[in-house]
């Protein structure tokens, strides 16, 4: 298979993650229960994992960086943690629905809601965010690259407003994390939420969020903590505040190793590449007839994601002529991202999106560009 849905999920890890994974799962006993070797371990484990995390991200106390599914879980618990009745929250319409969702609930609930917009290649207007904002104004959540067109916002710009007029800043670094730099106090971040099994190159179920020293929100879990077992509300200290429950050590060593193998690889050289393998896609399908593609394709820094349309066709059934046919995998539709549909005037078709991982190669690039020729050719044929 032409694995090309890197950013649904990337589904070649490096063999150092499988092998932590299957050690963690064969020798770990339960972080912060007791103090057994195995639950020592684990501790061990997580602890290594959560200062790694930080120094990749610039945070400084390692206490800050806490440990969740996936970054919906991260983004769920600082919208509903921070965001209250009476606040007005800038976002875009770049988003996906792990920011769309919770926060329409957020306006439900009595909070108030401004969703800046993109120009007709999908770019954020960056210059509204500023105009957006209003007296009772209290953050600013915004994606980093779109899951969508792979556009990235100029996030340490949008920081450097929040800062300026003291707003909270929540960045969704889904399709970012483990292939473009990100330090939170030069970007003036106060809560980054991550997903661990995309570009950070870690198992599923693996994730978290770096909050800001001294911020506190409400968790959206309680529970065992290991500690303080008598107090009827859960622990407040970090990061135990918003950590419930046992912690997958399984994944996060799988994710301890990810972030080892990406420091040893060079975020720069994954990046070339990854950059390299989408630039040689779009000028290999940019000049097909009938090819329609999205995004901002000639900017300097993008996610590796390519969407595209054949004519007018749905993309469920190129995707599946794709799969059927070529073996290459990529995802249709909708992408969680209905704003970002509606922007680029997409909601009927939906679209076709390749995304790039570092394992990928020339040819299977130019494999899936034969396939994305020929099918045009078929399509164009019968119309
Ligand atoms: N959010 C993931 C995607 O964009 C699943 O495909």
């Amino acid at each position: 298979m032409i694995y090309l849905d890197n950013a649904a999920t990337s589904r070649r890890k490096p063999q150092e993650v499988i092998d932590a994974v299957v050690f963690a799962m064969t020798s770990l006993g339960n972080a912060g229960r007791g103090t057994t070797e195995a639950a020592l371990d684990a501790a061990r484990t997580i602890y290594g994992a959560r200062d790694k995390i930080a120094g990749f991200f610039g945070v400084k106390n390692p206490k800050q960086v806490v440990f969740t599914s996936n970054s919906t879980e991260s983004l769920n618990i600082a919208i509903h943690g921070l965001i209250k009745p009476g606040d007005h929250v800038i976002s875009s319409v770049m988003e996906h629905n792990s920011v769309l969702r919770p926060l329409y609930e957020r306006e439900e609930a009595g909070a108030e809601l401004t969703l800046t917009e993109c120009d007709e290649k999908g770019r954020l207007l960056t210059d509204d965010i500023e105009k957006n904002i209003r007296d009772n104004t209290r953050a600013i959540v915004l994606t980093h690259g779109s899951n969508l067109t792979g556009n990235v916002n100029d996030i340490e710009r949008v920081g450097r407003i929040a800062k300026a007029h003291g707003l909270l800043f929540i960045v969704d670094a889904s399709q970012t994390a483990g292939v473009i730099p990100i330090d939170v106090e030069k970007m003036n971040i106060d809560v980054l939420c991550f997903t661990g099994h995309k570009s950070l190159l870690g198992p599923q179920g693996t994730g978290g969020m770096c909050v800001r020293e001294g911020l506190e929100m409400e968790p959206l879990k309680r529970g065992g903590s290991g500690v303080d077992t008598y107090n009827h509300r859960h622990p407040s200290e970090m990061p135990t505040a918003l950590e419930a429950g046992t912690l997958n050590g399984h994944g996060i060593a799988g994710l301890s190793a990810a972030i080892d193998f990406i420091e040893k690889t060079g975020i720069d050289e994954i990046r070339e590449k990854e950059q390299s393998l989408m630039k040689r896609f779009v000028e290999g399908v940019r000049d097909i007839s009938g090819v329609k593609l999205y995004g901002d394709l000639d900017a300097e820094v993008r996610c590796p994601v390519v969407a595209l349309n054949i004519g007018n066709a749905d993309s469920s059934e190129i995707s599946d002529i794709l799969s059927m046919d070529y073996d290459i995998a990529t995802r249709p539709g909708a992408h969680c991202a209905p704003e970002m549909h509606k922007s680029l005037g997409t909601v009927e078709q939906g679209a076709v999106r390749f995304s790039m991982s570092y394992f990928n190669t020339g040819e299977e690039i130019d494999a899936a560009i034969c396939a994305v020729r020929e099918i045009s050719e078929e399509f164009s044929e019968e119309n």
